[in-house]
């Protein structure tokens, strides 16, 4: 086992780390000793508040926390960013020590791919939520992380995991692939941390220049001005989406890749807003390619616009 030796209040505080699956079961069993629950939160490194937000989560729903940090090629495109995707492991593991965790799971890419012939390897094949959206733009890229997803699953065995609902279609697919499969975890989700001005926290901003970093609020403020006209009566789906491509079409750095109304369940489009529902979007800066979503409740929202709920239900989020 490895120790990453961190700077932090405590001199000598250390976050135990592996790198491969022999010593990841051997640490596993040690934390499991004497009936302990296992949290897990897989990672792709570059860890920020919206990660540590996850590990914080894991903890209240298990008694030992082992978080993953992999950046997973097979759920990248060719043309995407994997080569230049950030890698910050000494930072990650300094913050995950003061965060909680219990274990870092650091593998090295042959530990889970010994095969460079991916092609040629068992995948798994995710479920319907993985069709549109995301899945339609990104070919391969949930087979990617389903499998990923699996392996860390039978490596980790934990009895929790933690996915953040800022992936809000990674998370629904998740959900189907433990459904669908049996998976004997329980998928735990997190509320999406943002910064100040309403931006999404994610690994990818610190791709963006000022003045796209500055733009980019723009997509938090579609989603908002979105909710507020669903929680005022509004029903219809693609007056909703024109409402977010509008206010989105009027911040020039912007290009708009998709914004949509679907079922917060299947993550199928539906044409009138009744029951619970994701707005999903994504945009461009640039190169850099952002999504956002706000997963909404639409009679929660209504019932609290006309003040027929009592104040500690209001408190409750609605995940935005
Ligand atoms: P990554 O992008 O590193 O995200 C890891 C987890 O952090 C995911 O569950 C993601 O939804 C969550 N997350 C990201 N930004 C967040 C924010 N602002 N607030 C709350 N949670 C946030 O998602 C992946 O990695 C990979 O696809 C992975 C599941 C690890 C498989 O490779």
């Amino acid at each position: 086992m490895v120790e990453f030796e961190v700077e932090s209040d405590a001199p000598t505080a250390s976050l135990p780390t592996v790198v491969d699956a022999a010593a990841l079961r051997q640490a596993v069993a040690e934390l499991r000793r004497g009936g302990q629950r296992i949290g897990f939160v897989p990672t792709m490194g570059a860890l920020h508040a919206g990660h540590l937000s996850l590990v914080e989560l894991a903890r209240q729903h298990a008694d030992r926390v082992v978080v993953s940090i992999f950046v997973n090629p097979t759920q990248f495109g060719p043309d995407e960013d994997l080569d230049r995707y950030p890698r910050t492991p000494e930072a990650d593991a300094a913050l995950l020590a003061g965060a909680g965790c219990d274990l870092l799971f650091l593998p090295a890419p042959e530990v889970l791919y010994p095969n460079p012939e991916v092609a040629d390897r068992a995948a798994v094949e995710p479920g319907s939520a993985a069709r549109g959206l995301e899945g339609a733009r990104r070919p391969g890229h949930f087979r990617g992380v389903a499998t990923v997803v699996c392996q860390l699953f039978h490596l980790v065995t934990p009895e929790v995991a933690v996915f953040g609902r800022k992936d809000a279609q990674q998370l629904a697919v998740i959900e189907q692939l433990v459904r669908d499969l049996h998976l004997p975890v329980e998928i735990v989700a997190g509320e999406t941390v943002r910064e100040a001005d309403g931006l999404a926290l994610s690994s990818r901003n610190r791709y963006l220049a000022p003045s796209e970093r500055q733009a980019a609020t723009v997509l938090s403020r579609a989603l908002v001005a979105a909710r507020r006209a669903i929680r005022d009566g509004e029903t219809s789906a693609a007056r909703v989406r024109r409402l977010l491509e509008r206010t989105i079409a009027a911040e020039p750095r912007v290009r708009l890749d998709y914004a949509e109304v679907v079922d917060a369940d299947s993550f199928s489009p539906v044409d009138e807003i009744h029951d619970r529902v994701v707005l999903p979007l994504a945009a461009f800066l640039g190169e850099t390619r952002l999504i956002d979503n706000f997963a909404l409740d639409p009679q929660a929202l209504r019932a609290e616009a006309s003040g027929a709920l009592s104040p500690t239900e209001k408190e409750i989020p609605c995940s935005a």
